[in-house]
């Protein structure tokens, strides 16, 4: 299974949301070698909008098997008097997956290890499946079902998805030397799109790939997917 994280950062209206989703899907009904790619377990995308697209993007793909929505936080706090934060308990039954600790968040929001290590728990406490993002790998793992991101704040693109992505041979040694438990699904971000994709993906230990600009067009992010799916044999 190669997971494909569409991180759609701060872009887009509700109708463009919308829009994005009902293209992608029409693409969907036209391929069908896409289609059985979904359904037999060979894919699984992730499209992580900004919380207020969460509810109409997850009504616009229901029943649509291994398509999920994520979010791309949760609070470091729990339920409460914390106005504008958005909890995992506030997620817990609109999400399966959430992104934490982007590089995003501490270089604009200052956001902390301690802060990162809170989210991560709240996330686990409510069955929210954590989309952990580092920028070097941490000393110490966690043991508990987590897609685990390495994304090198330099490899992250301006928004087009075409920036200094690091190698795929380089990604692959990577995971190659550190030990990982079985729970823990290995993903590369960083200026991924669809002419290098398959280059990361050919490696059995690379289980998928984080996208920001290249997912914003839903026929780059298909091309991505078939690509995928390719390299799956
Ligand atoms: P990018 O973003 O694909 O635009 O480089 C990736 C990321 O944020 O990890």
């Amino acid at each position: 299974m190669k997971y494909i994280i569409a991180n759609w950062k701060a872009n887009k209206d509700l109708d463009q949301a919308k829009t994005w989703a009902n293209d992608f899907l029409q693409l969907l009904r036209e391929d069908p070698y896409t289609r059985h790619g979904f359904e037999h377990d060979v894919v699984t995308l992730i499209i992580c909008p900004s919380f207020p697209f969460i509810y109409p993007l997850r009504q616009l793909f229901q029943g649509h098997c291994n398509i999920e929505i994520g979010s791309q936080n949760v609070s470091q706090f729990g339920d409460g008097t914390y106005t504008g934060e958005v909890t995992a308990h506030n997620l817990s039954s609109l999400v399966r997956y959430s992104i934490i600790g982007h590089s995003e968040r501490s270089q604009f929001f200052h956001e902390t290890d301690a802060d990162i290590g809170q989210r991560l728990q709240n996330a686990r406490q409510f069955g929210i499946i954590p989309i952990y993002c580092v920028p070097k790998i941490p000393g110490q793992l966690p043991a508990e079902p987590t897609l685990l991101c390495y994304e090198p704040p330099n490899a992250i693109s301006a928004g087009d998805g075409r920036g200094n992505n690091i190698s795929p041979a380089y990604v692959h040694e990577l995971r190659t030397r550190i030990k990982l438990p079985d729970t823990i699904a290995f993903i590369y971000g960083g200026s991924v799109n669809k002419n290098n994709v398959k280059e990361y993906l050919r490696y059995q230990n690379i289980d998928g790939v984080l996208l920001g600009g290249a997912s914003l067009d839903p026929a780059h992010l298909f091309a991505i997917i078939n690509a995928a799916i390719a390299t799956a044999g």
